[in-house]
């Protein structure tokens, strides 16, 4: 008999039919997000499962959902999983790292450039029937070309980045991670290692691309606003929770920074009433890797993980290779 497998959000149909053809297949094609007691009910008795950041794995789910082997996230980040509650129950996991890169730094540079250049807010204007006459500051935002770029958190999406800033936008690129890029990488993004501090006073502009961790919580709270320009824009492409929303509501009201773009949130798809609130924040909702052929090779990925390690032992990306011992 074939191991039983959930796939607990939809996917593209020819993906679910590819797991068919190797697994009992439970699907949810309806997309609902399942409550924690509907996932747990779901899962038993399942060898596998193909999750996306709205299932949380965690021990209550892992103790009971003995037979679980293996959770497979269509997504990069991985802070769904509690990973040492998987280590000792033996649960791998799996995520989608690479193929996603590029497609997602495009998007970081999108987020960016509607930003500064204020073209949301000036897009609701005309559609609001509010565009009466050209005016010299209409809409005038912060240049993007020419200068400084800060990134907070420089892995691949955070490399793909500075590249687009540092050779296409001519932007002198500053960075802060936990660990120095080496000496061929600086030199090939052009981008110049800073303490945090300094990041946050220097950049014009600040991208966060650091993967969310209890240490990453709140790393842009109401002090590190304060140490940024007036003039400054703040990116997360990241997670939420990495910002505090309710101070960046506030740095963005009293014009403490000049304005924010959005991907992510805390406590999303809820958004912070107070972010809504403000007009100089360019807001959308998590899709920085969606574009069609990145999503598509997300859950080819996600799904060739679990068909990688349940019938052939021997996944393609694992984020906990140490479960697999010395199989
Ligand atoms: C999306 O946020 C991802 O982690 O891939
Ligand atoms: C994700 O791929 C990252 O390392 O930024």
């Amino acid at each position: 008999t074939k191991p039983r497998v959930v796939v607990a959000r939809a996917v593209y149909p020819d993906v679910l039919a590819q797991l068919q053809t190797y697994f009992d297949i439970q699907a949810n094609q309806d997309d609902e997000v399942w409550s924690p007691e509907r996932l747990i009910a779901t899962l038993r008795g399942a060898a596998g499962t193909l999750t996306t950041g709205s299932e949380r794995i965690d021990a209550e789910v892992l103790s009971a959902c003995p037979e679980l082997r293996i959770c497979a996230n269509m997504a990069v980040g991985f802070n769904n999983f509690d990973v040492p509650a998987m280590n000792a129950a033996g649960v791998l996991a799996t995520n989608t790292p690479g193929v996603l890169t590029e497609t997602t730094a495009d998007f970081g540079f999108a987020l960016l450039m509607a930003t500064a250049r204020r073209i949301t807010e000036g897009e609701h204007f005309l559609r609001a029937g509010r565009w009466t006459k050209w005016s010299y500051d209409l809409f005038a935002g912060q240049d993007v070309h020419g200068t400084t770029l800060g990134i907070l958190g420089m892995g691949r999406i955070g490399q793909g980045i500075a590249r687009r800033g540092a050779h296409g936008f001519g932007m002198q690129v500053i960075y802060h991670n936990r660990s120095r890029l080496s000496p061929e990488l600086e030199a090939d993004c052009k981008a110049r290692y800073v303490s945090k501090d300094e990041l946050l006073r220097s950049a014009d502009h600040l991208m966060l691309v650091l993967p969310y961790s209890p240490a990453a919580h709140h790393a842009i709270g109401e002090a590190e606003l304060a140490l940024m320009k007036p003039t400054a824009t703040l990116v997360n492409i990241a997670r939420g929770g990495i910002v505090d929303d309710a101070a960046l509501a506030r740095a963005l009201r009293e014009g403490r920074i000049a304005a924010a773009g959005l991907d992510v949130f805390e406590g999303e798809p809820q958004v912070h009433p107070d972010l809504l609130a403000v007009p100089n924040v360019v807001l959308t909702p998590h899709i920085a890797s969606a574009s069609v052929p990145t999503r598509r090779a997300m859950a080819q990925l996600a799904a060739d993980n679990l068909v990688a390690f349940l019938v052939h032992g021997k996944p393609l990306t694992p984020v906990n290779p140490e479960v697999l011992g010395d199989r």
